[in-house]
């Protein structure tokens, strides 16, 4: 699956504005949305199907695998909404096995990617009704009034959640409770902690699949902000941040160096790092205790056998 994020076309100048910003930080950082141009989508996708990323594989085996069982909780609700998009695949496992849902509404900032979707989904599924919702999830969506006033059940997967931090991740999970109204349902797809050299290996596969993906960020920024980042003099890092739960990704600078974007000049030490993305990892009931916070109430959490992943069912509290 694509994340949402992927689908992001951002005014150029918001693009410049946060790297500009990032880079002037004591700690340089850039948001994670900036991985997924046309080059990033593509990697990520490889990502999935490497060996050490699990995350992907897990959550689908865990959804097909209960698919019955989540879906008996779903009973009476005729509408599936999905934060996040991406591809559908992970939706369509759901809708077939909930045939009395009858509307799918993806709510995804890319229009085009979404009406993409939409098509293959009437193809497969002619009983589904695909009412795109166009929007960005983190900020404060309306449904319209078709779904709104009627039960819905939501996605939200990926382990998206997990590029906020947990205040940020609180805020959003209540931000959706808002959103989809009274009785509201939600599955999150949640990665749990584990052993520290499995989630290290996760984010630095020895493909080097995940190291070009961090690494074509800074030849988006060449390309599209005219900056002169010299692609060699950089590297990848993943590292497990045990205090704060969460796996860091890091570009780090092979030498003392300097950056152009534009009039502006930036300075790296040997060994100085753009911090690019946070991956939090939780357990199931460091999870429910947050959703809690966010308004939810915690129904059940599906795992693998491995407890590598969760798909976490909440009720709106
Ligand atoms: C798309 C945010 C869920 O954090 O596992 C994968 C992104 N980055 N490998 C994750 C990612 C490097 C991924 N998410």
């Amino acid at each position: 699956m694509t994340p949402a994020s992927s689908l992001l076309r951002t005014r150029p100048s918001a693009f410049l504005d946060d790297v500009l910003t990032g880079l002037a930080r004591v700690q340089k950082s850039i948001p994670p949305k900036y991985f997924y141009d046309e080059h990033g989508s593509r990697l990520f996708e490889q990502i999935t199907q490497t060996p050490e990323y699990y995350v992907t594989r897990t959550e689908l085996d865990i959804l097909r695998g209960f698919a019955p069982e989540i879906a008996m909780l779903c009973r009476g609700r005729t509408v599936l909404v999905e934060f996040g998009s991406g591809n559908s695949a992970k939706a369509r496992i759901f809708l077939n096995a909930a045939p009395w849902i009858d509307t799918y509404a993806p709510c995804d900032i890319s229009a085009e990617f979404i009406a993409e979707e939409a098509l293959a989904l009437a193809r497969d599924l002619p009983r589904v009704v695909t009412l795109p919702v166009v929007a960005d999830f983190a900020s404060r969506i309306a449904l319209p009034e078709v779904i709104r006033s009627r039960q819905s059940a939501a996605l939200f997967l990926g382990s998206t959640i997990g590029n906020y931090r947990p205040d940020e991740a609180v805020s959003l999970l209540a931000k959706f409770a808002t959103t989809l109204g009274r009785d509201a349902l939600l599955f999150v797809g949640v990665d749990l902690l584990k052993d520290t050299a499995v989630l290290e290996r996760a984010y630095d596969d020895a493909a080097g699949v995940t190291a070009a993906f961090n690494l074509n960020l800074l030849r988006r920024i060449n390309r599209e902000l005219g900056a002169d980042f010299d692609l060699d003099q950089f590297t990848h890092r993943a590292i497990f941040n045990p205090l704060e739960s969460r796996i860091e990704m890091h570009l780090v600078s092979r030498r003392r160096q300097h950056v152009h974007i534009g009039s502006r000049r930036f300075a790296f030490s040997s060994g100085e790092t753009i911090h690019t993305e946070n991956s939090y990892k939780y357990t199931v009931s460091s999870f429910e205790e947050l959703a809690r916070d966010a308004g939810w109430r915690p129904l059940q959490a599906w795992t693998d056998a491995a407890h590598r992943f969760c798909v976490q069912g909440l009720r709106r509290a």
